[in-house]
């Protein structure tokens, strides 16, 4: 009988911290607000050890034995499957509730409910809900982490940190970057994010929109504050030969009260290549995906567009934020 296991230790040098002195232990994320900058470095610094980690042992068992429930109440791709490769690699394991209509929910259970039952089994929990707010009242309810993974047209702080990282990456630091944001800028969660955490920076902010798609008012305000320079715009050839990073929206259907309106403003932009002959051979295209027309396929090949790698760049910094929030860097 194997009594100790005897492989050698393959825990990473990851900053690890003391976990009870450790700023992030057992905290929630629910807004890209609790940011600042130094966090941010921090993030990245880690985001960086667990990609390097991941390209030279793929897995590790820096979360051994923790159990991350993944609560999805909208549909989801990259972010559940990006959650669960993160919690895989790190060595952890994942109860994945996708269909909420197979739980207690259909029964009709309240979110805090759902949220302390899941608790009871798993150490965070990451959860994507319809209603702006839902992760805060499920942090303020729940003893455990919860990582908002979208809340309706709220926030998706998780997303945006892929995407800033996306942008360091492939720019540098994000001061003097003229960033471009196209679409759905008043459903979009992905950008109300984003644009919070780029005013950190010394950056110019571009809305791109049909008029009753624009970013909200409070957004505009909230960033105006900061100091940052913001301009609204209907079409994308003024601002698009000084963009430095043009971050494209899928126009967000399921968020319209009336069908019409969305068939209205449906197909308002599609970028292609001859879209592009006009931008910076350097600029850097993003999505946050899925896309449904927006950005033309054939543009996939263009060394500009980084929608592949963004959504790569997703799991080492899903994987920096599990082993923060469960005291492990
Ligand atoms: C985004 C979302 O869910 O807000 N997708 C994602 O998480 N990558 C963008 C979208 O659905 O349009």
């Amino acid at each position: 009988m194997i009594l100790a296991d005897k492989t050698p230790n393959q825990t990473p040098h990851l900053p690890l911290g003391d976990q009870r002195t450790s700023p992030w232990y057992g905290k929630s994320i629910v807004s890209v607000k609790q940011f600042s900058r130094d966090d941010l470095t921090y993030i990245f610094e880690v985001a960086h050890e667990m990609r390097e980690m991941v390209e030279r042992i793929g897995t590790f068992d820096l979360l051994k034995g923790k159990i991350l429930a993944n609560l999805f109440y909208e549909p989801s791709t990259r972010t559940a499957s990006s959650f669960t490769a993160a919690m895989e690699r790190l060595g952890g394991s994942v109860i994945p509730i996708n269909e909420v209509k197979y739980s207690s929910v259909a029964k009709g259970e309240s979110l805090p409910d759902t949220v302390r039952s899941l608790e009871c089994y798993s150490d965070v929990v990451v959860l994507r809900h319809p209603e702006i707010g839902a992760s805060a009242l499920a942090a303020k309810y729940a003893r455990k982490p919860v990582i908002n993974g979208g809340d309706g047209a709220g926030e998706h702080p998780t997303q945006a940190l892929l995407d800033l990282f996306t942008i360091i990456e492939e720019h540098g630091q994000p001061d003097g970057l003229t960033i471009t944001m196209l679409g759905d800028l008043k459903h979009g969660r992905t950008v109300h994010s984003l644009s919070r955490l780029l005013s950190l920076y010394d950056v110019r902010l571009n809305y791109v929109s049909p008029e009753i798609l624009r970013m909200s008012s409070e957004i505009i305000k909230e960033i105006d504050e900061k100091g940052i320079p913001q301009s609204e715009y209907n079409e994308l050839e003024e601002p698009l030969p000084e963009t430095d990073v043009l971050y494209v929206t899928r126009v967000q259907k399921e968020r319209f009260d009336d069908p019409e309106e969305y068939e209205k403003v449906k197909g308002a932009y599609v970028i292609t290549p001859a879209t592009l002959e006009s931008a910076k051979e350097a600029m850097v295209l993003m999505h946050p995906l899925p896309r449904v027309g927006e950005i033309s396929m054939e543009l996939d090949d263009d060394p500009r567009a980084a929608y592949f790698r963004q959504m790569e760049y997703g799991m080492y910094v899903r994987m920096a934020l599990l082993a923060m929030v469960l005291g492990k860097a």
